[in-house]
């Protein structure tokens, strides 16, 4: 068993910022302890210098989508290029989404992915389970599924005749998962309205990326999350929000809590930095690069600001990428991605790139920037995904008996996102042109140094599957 050593840094966790060693042997975590109070150097197969560096629990990313099929064509990354690039960017577990479609059983939807992932990740990583077709079956295997380590099902209250699930089904789910002690995730945005506004903003010729995002209001996100609530304290189920951008669905997620309901959001780095103006609206066909939903909405609506503030009090519990790249420009391989959408903005496939930038991007705009404090960015990144998706404390924190996930963070870097800074298997960066100080420095999982000296020194398969437990957030 391999005995490192990470000395002379500052360990940061969601509740403490103190200067420590760590002590790693195999795989885990063994013991922390004031700098140089024990030798633990001598003896030690590597010792890891982290003199002026944070060292903090990796970070989770618990919604990523890899090689899923969507939009015409496939997400670019697949298991391998994903899982690396997050590592990169210090990201050491995901939870990813596998789906059942409509006539499948949830179980071969599960299969699917567990093959897709299988001997390809860097890093650990789990599955929700999209639950697209909402029948008695697939209610059985939503029991059967939580012995597989699926404790969440993601429903979607958007698009209309592929995922989307109408009121009774998405009932039907909750109660379901209300019995087995799991989460529902929701997609909430109101997607037969939303049909209606796309199909009228078409037929005026209003084709441009931009026009995703006015078919695509505050009320059809908040009008959602108000009935996916309602639905939830009715069937009794915890409810996760998946991707918050409108400040109106920030405000019936906060009242809800209010009330005591569990009820939790998480929003993306894309909401936090893109906009309307600048982003989907840029000049020709640049704007496609942005187009995902729920939509990157107007900086003149105030929905930025109203969103860190809810992070920053725990109105919002995590940052997610909700990572689902697709090429910008024509690529060989992947063939036609963004581009499908040329002439007619409903044709773009919706997602963004951001598995590798999400930690950087949050230290930089978050902590550099004054928005939330050191221990909030763990939080926010780390320690509440690892508990709201039952991975706690093996994943999340810097502990005695934690998983050695590690990520050693050089606040004296700095560096420009372009496309050619990243590793992400996609040609451009959503944070193009964004300056970072501060970098993952080293990065272990599972004790095993994966990335040093910006290069990826893990090996594909290293990566494990996580089997999860219920969720530990409740209230
Ligand atoms: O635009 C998005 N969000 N694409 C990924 C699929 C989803 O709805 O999460
Ligand atoms: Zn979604
Ligand atoms: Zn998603």
């Amino acid at each position: 068993m391999a005995r490192t050593v990470i000395r002379g840094g500052t360990v940061v966790t969601a509740t403490e910022t103190t200067s420590a060693d760590v002590l790693i042997d195999g795989e885990k975590i063994v013991a922390i302890a004031a700098h140089d109070v024990h030798d633990w150097t001598t003896g030690a197969d590597r010792v890891i210098d982290a003199a002026g560096k944070y060292v903090i629990p990796g970070a989770i990313d618990i919604h990523t989508h890899f090689e899923l099929p969507f939009g015409g064509t496939f997400v670019s990354d697949n298991f391998e290029s994903g899982t690396r690039a997050a590592a990169y960017g210090g990201t050491t577990t995901i939870v990813d989404f596998a789906v059942q479609v409509k006539g499948e059983r949830i179980m071969d939807g599960f299969e699917t992915w567990m093959r897709k992932a299988e001997g390809n990740c860097a890093i650990d990583y789990g599955f929700h389970m999209i639950v697209g077709d909402v029948n008695d079956e697939s209610l059985k295997e939503m029991a059967i599924i939580v012995g597989d380590g699926v404790t969440s099902f993601k429903l979607f209250m958007a698009y209309p005749g592929v995922l989307y699930s109408d009121d009774g089904e998405i009932y039907r789910a909750m109660q379901q998962a209300a019995e087995n002690g799991t989460t529902i995730m929701m997609h909430a945005e109101n997607g037969i309205i939303i049909d209606v506004l796309r199909e009228q903003a078409v037929g005026r010729g209003e084709t441009d990326p931009k026009y995703h995002t006015t078919t695509r209001p505050p009320a059809t996100e908040s009008e959602a999350v108000h009935r996916a609530i309602a639905l939830a304290e009715l069937a009794g189920v915890p409810l996760y929000v998946v991707h918050m951008s409108a400040k109106e669905g920030v405000h019936e997620l906060t009242l809800a809590r209010d009330r005591g309901l569990n009820v939790f959001g998480e929003t993306c780095p894309q909401y936090l930095f893109l906009n309307w103006e600048d982003h989907v609206s840029a000049p020709g066909f640049e704007g496609a690069k942005y187009v995902c939903s729920t939509p990157i909405r107007p900086r003149s609506e105030g929905h930025q600001e109203y969103l860190w503030n809810a992070l920053a009090r725990d109105d919002l519990q995590i940052v997610s990428t909700d990572h689902a790249g697709f090429f910008y420009d024509d690529d060989e391989t992947m063939g036609r991605q963004k581009r499908l959408g040329e002439g007619n903005f409903t044709l773009i496939p919706n997602g963004l790139p951001g598995v590798e930038e999400r930690l950087n991007v949050m230290y930089q705009g978050g902590v550099i920037e004054g928005r939330i404090s050191l221990n909030r960015w763990v939080e926010v990144c780390s320690t509440a995904p690892a508990k709201m998706f039952g991975m706690y404390p093996a994943k999340g924190t810097i502990a005695v008996g934690s998983d050695a996930d590690i990520v050693v963070y050089d606040p004296e870097a700095s560096f420009t996102y372009s496309a050619e800074t990243i590793h992400m298997n996609v040609d451009y960066s959503a944070y193009d042109g964004m300056e970072i100080n501060g970098k993952p420095d080293t990065v272990l999982s599972r004790g095993k140094v994966v990335v040093e000296n910006d290069r990826y020194v893990g090996r594909k398969g290293d990566g494990r599957y996580l089997k999860r437990g219920p969720s530990q957030l409740l209230r």
